[in-house]
């Protein structure tokens, strides 16, 4: 998709999510508050639904994973012994004229990114100059102005890692102005220094009168699950290699704020931390590796937009680490990490707590500080991976158009619409008597307003895999229409067997059964 399109489609899904009551910007009636979002009637049931086959499939279908709810306040030495008060920082930088403020590694990345795609100009020229025999490899390696980008993207990435490893600012902010980076938004070349800034939400605990301390609205999930370690292997008497899960909040004060719910300040984490033994890590990682990736495939969604990227700049308390990339309508980025973080965690919080969490291995008759696996999903980059990949536009055989969301059915926040065809007859009735049949398994939504046609493109719009049409025939013979969103086919069934059959297409097992757990 050219960058143009991808910007209307994204444009297109937040409209889209607004209107039909999935995504609305935070305290809206006060012009909203920048990278903060509200869920409304509909994306609450869709992000419940992913919430629950993430904690269904790690906790239920797993007999050494279990679940835990921690406190989103942690103790503040929590945050040293991670290492988030020391080093959660992102290099910032403002522009004097616009007053708007960047991440310089960002304003960098950005200014690479268009090198890039001067060489892929070239390359695009030249393959359909030599067609057939063009060779893309040889290209790169031999035509003087795609070698001479090269080199200088090079150049630059050297210079940028070098500055940011050593937190060399003051070259960073000169890198900048040599590249002649403009503002974005107002072309101006006006920057103050680089300075680092902390990512944390700090906030006070207890009066100040009775001496308030400074404490952090938790930026992970995963040091509560650390921190309760040992409470949890001592009383579930939990063997090695067990996990831990956790679904729950996450606080990041982000500079940029862009890209509706794929970077926010307040977002939801599910991670899941898997306890090994030294020196298995690496066998553990590449099987949460594939296990992740299973997980998402078993949705039915398509293949061709989940990648891996596997890190190779490792973090320092890391092993190995990669990101399951999904292609969002702003091109591939981060959806999912798996990282195998050692003993870094566990090791930190001996230190700074002074209390062993080890594990005594009756086996071996020893004991020892478990390596980690960390499975860890944005429940919101989830959200926008599902709707972005089934927002669908059809244009119908009979010329007319429909919007369509092609969710997984197990996702869906409404699973069936019960429709009378007329408002009289005594079918509103019996569509309520159907509705009774139904409501205690399955989300439904009773509606009889507007013709049949307009009933069903609502439905399509917010993705109900199900409509069930209460007509005159269901009078006679007890029989419904059943009308299946994606075909938009039809079929005659009769009441009795609705909710087997509704059941066998809306329910998890299916999609767990294809999870090799
Ligand atoms: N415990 C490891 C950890 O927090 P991370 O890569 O910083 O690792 C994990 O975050 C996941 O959380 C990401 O893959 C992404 O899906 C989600 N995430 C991170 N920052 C986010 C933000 N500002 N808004 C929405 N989701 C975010």
């Amino acid at each position: 998709m050219a960058n143009n399109d991808k910007e209307n489609m994204l444009k297109k899904i937040i409209s889209h999510a607004k209107e039909y009551g999935f995504v609305f910007p935070s305290s809206e009636i006060y012009d909203g508050l920048g990278a903060v979002y509200d869920y409304g009637q509909n994306g609450v049931g869709l992000k419940n639904n992913i919430k629950e086959y993430w904690w269904k499939s790690m906790v239920q279908l797993h007999e050494n994973i279990v679940g835990i709810d921690a406190a989103i306040f942690m103790h503040p030495t929590t945050w040293k012994a991670s290492g988030h008060v020391d080093a959660f920082n992102d290099p910032l930088i403002d522009n004097k004229d616009s007053k708007k403020r960047y991440r310089a590694d960002v304003l960098i990345e950005e200014h690479i990114t268009k090198i890039e795609q001067k060489i892929k100009k070239e390359i695009a020229k030249a393959a359909k100059r030599f067609g057939d025999s063009f060779d893309e490899n040889q290209f790169r390696s031999t035509n003087p102005r795609v070698l001479q980008y090269q080199e200088n993207i090079d150049a630059i990435n050297q210079r940028f890692k070098t500055g940011m490893a050593n937190e060399d600012f003051a070259d960073l902010k000169a890198l900048i102005e040599e590249l002649g980076i403009a503002d974005p938004v107002s072309g101006s070349k006006n920057w103050t220094d680089v300075r680092q800034f902390n990512l944390m939400f700090a906030t006070e605990l207890g009066s100040v009168a009775e001496g308030a301390s400074k404490i952090y609205l938790r930026p992970e999930t995963a040091q509560g699950i650390f921190v309760n370690f040992l409470n949890v292997q001592k009383t579930g008497r939990m063997k090695i290699p067990f996990g831990i899960a956790q679904i729950g909040k996450a606080f990041r004060n982000e500079i940029i704020a862009r890209q509706f719910i794929f970077r926010m300040r307040e977002f939801e984490q599910m991670e899941m931390q898997f306890f090994v033994k030294p020196g298995e890590e690496l066998t553990w990682y590449e099987s949460w590796k594939e296990r992740r990736l299973e997980w998402h495939l078993a949705l039915g969604l398509d293949p061709a937009n989940f990648r891996f990227h596997d890190h190779l700049n490792l973090a320092h308390y890391a092993n190995a680490a990669c990101d399951i990339e999904f292609n969002f309508p702003m091109g591939f980025k981060e959806l999912e990490g798996i990282h195998s973080r050692t003993d870094f965690d566990l090791k930190a919080h001996e230190e700074y707590s002074g209390k062993k969490l080890q594990f005594f291995d009756p086996r071996e008759n020893k004991r020892y500080v478990p390596y980690v696996i960390e499975t860890s999903i944005g429940l919101d980059r989830m959200f926008l991976a599902v709707l972005s990949s089934t927002y669908t536009e059809e244009v119908l055989e009979d010329g007319s158009e429909r919007t369509v969301l092609k969710l997984p059915p197990v996702l869906a926040p409404v699973k069936v619409a019960i429709l009378p065809l007329v408002n009289k007859d005594g079918l509103p009735e019996k569509s309520r008597e159907i509705l009774d049949l139904l409501k205690y398994d399955f989300n439904c939504q009773y509606d009889f307003k507007d013709a049949i046609g307009r009933r069903y493109r609502r439905q399509d719009a917010i993705g109900t895999p199900l409509c069930v049409t209460v007509d005159s025939q269901t009078m006679v013979d007890d029989t419904v229409t059943l009308r299946h969103r994606d075909s938009m086919e039809q079929e005659r069934v009769a009441v009795a067997a609705l909710h087997a059959k509704i059941g066998g297409l809306v329910t998890f097992s299916k999609t767990f059964q294809r999870l090799h757990v």
